[in-house]
């Protein structure tokens, strides 16, 4: 891994690491089933699937419910707290590293801009619990080396942008934006699906595009990133083909999540492809795959300081994209490497996709 490459760490931080990751992975594949089985045992308690707070007040009695949602909390507290104690005493070698871009020979770019404003919304909160947000400065390593256990391993082929990437219908594609690219891991896939086209990567938070350079460099991918609001990119209208995002809706406001849908149309040449992904829609969730999953995302939401995750779950994405001015907008259910639907197994506490939401700008 490239953190481990160019950072060192000691026996005993890798073991810590290794340690707390490995209890955060069993949080998913032990308590989750346990969870799961819980739920199933009792179910019939609960007169309506869709009442997230009568599913809360059943599981608030479950063991599993209980210890998991405790441990959650505490144990990513753990992970990066042992992230920060390997990179604060070599501090200046690591920010050295961030700052050296744009190298001599670099295949992509990194365009920073340090007068941009980090959005209101999230001057007061630390998405995730992470510390400092996206905007502190280690937060690409933080983000980079927690995700990999959170999700168990099953995206560090970056499967859930690759899953994306392959549901946009195939094109000659030029110019290809992700927003909100975070550390890259949404963009990379397009650099080898569409080798000739430019790949630009936006987000708002230096220190995650800083690593996502170093990052795409590493792996020969040519990705040009950019500090930018996704709401007010700047860019002209009709300069890209195709617009996405991974992660990003379900950690914006309302507001802002319509105002990025606009953007985004703006920004599309007539017949570019809008696409988002991200979890099922509650709905979605209660009526054809896991009522408890629904219930796990909501409080994870609440407990996790991901504030927006139940506004947004609970909105129409068909609805959001049409009034945006997008055409033959459309759900779609894609595999999910996680959860282990589309893949024959059940892991957690109940299969289901991951969830794109596609639009086309006429
Ligand atoms: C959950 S991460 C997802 C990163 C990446 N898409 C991935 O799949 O790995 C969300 C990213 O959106 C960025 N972000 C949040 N709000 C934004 C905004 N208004 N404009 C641009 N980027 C934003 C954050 O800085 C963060 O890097």
């Amino acid at each position: 891994m490239i953190g481990s490459l160019e950072i060192p760490r000691s026996r005993a931080a890798q073991a810590r690491l290794d340690f707390v990751g490995g209890l955060m992975a069993f949080n998913s594949t032990g308590f989750g089933p346990a969870m799961g089985r819980y739920y199933r045992d009792n179910e019939d308690q609960v007169a309506d699937p869709a009442d997230i707070r009568a599913l809360g007040d059943l599981m608030e009695r479950a063991p599993s419910y209980r210890f998991g949602a405790f441990f959650e909390r505490h144990n990513h507290a753990r992970m990066f707290r042992a992230i920060l104690d390997i990179l604060e005493p070599q501090g200046d070698k690591a920010r050295s590293w961030l700052d050296d871009c744009n190298a001599p020979g670099s295949l992509g770019s990194l365009e920073l801009a340090p007068e941009l404003e980090t959005p209101r919304y999230y001057r007061n909160i630390e998405i995730h619990t992470q510390p400092g947000n996206y905007h502190a400065e280690f937060a690409g390593f933080l983000y980079h080396w927690m995700i990999s256990p959170f999700l168990v391993g099953r995206d560090d082929g970056d499967e859930m942008g690759w899953n994306l990437a392959r549901a946009v219908p195939k094109g000659d594609y030029r110019r290809i934006l992700d927003l909100g690219c975070g550390i890259g891991k949404s963009a990379f896939p397009y650099c080898e699906l569409y080798p000739e086209a430019e790949v630009v990567g936006l987000d708002y938070a230096a220190p995650m595009l800083k690593y996502g350079h170093k990052l795409a460099e590493s792996r020969g991918l040519k990705v040009h990133f950019t500090q930018r609001l996704a709401e007010d990119t700047g860019y002209p209208g009709g300069s890209f083909d195709v617009v996405s995002a991974v992660w990003l809706f379900h950690e914006l406001p309302g507001k802002a999540r319509a105002q990025v849908v606009r953007e985004a149309h703006r920004l599309l040449r007539p017949g570019g492809v809008f696409a988002i992904m991200e979890s099922p829609p509650f709905k979605v969730l209660q009526e054809r795959y896991s009522p408890l999953s629904a219930f796990l995302l909501d409080s994870t939401g609440r407990r996790m300081e991901d504030p927006f995750l139940p506004g947004f779950l609970a909105e129409d994405r068909v609805r959001l994209f049409e009034q945006g001015g997008f055409s033959e907008v459309r759900d779609l259910a894609l595999p999910n490497e996680l959860t282990g639907w589309g893949f024959g197994g059940e892991y957690f506490f109940g299969a289901y996709p991951w969830w794109a939401t596609l639009g086309v700008r006429t």
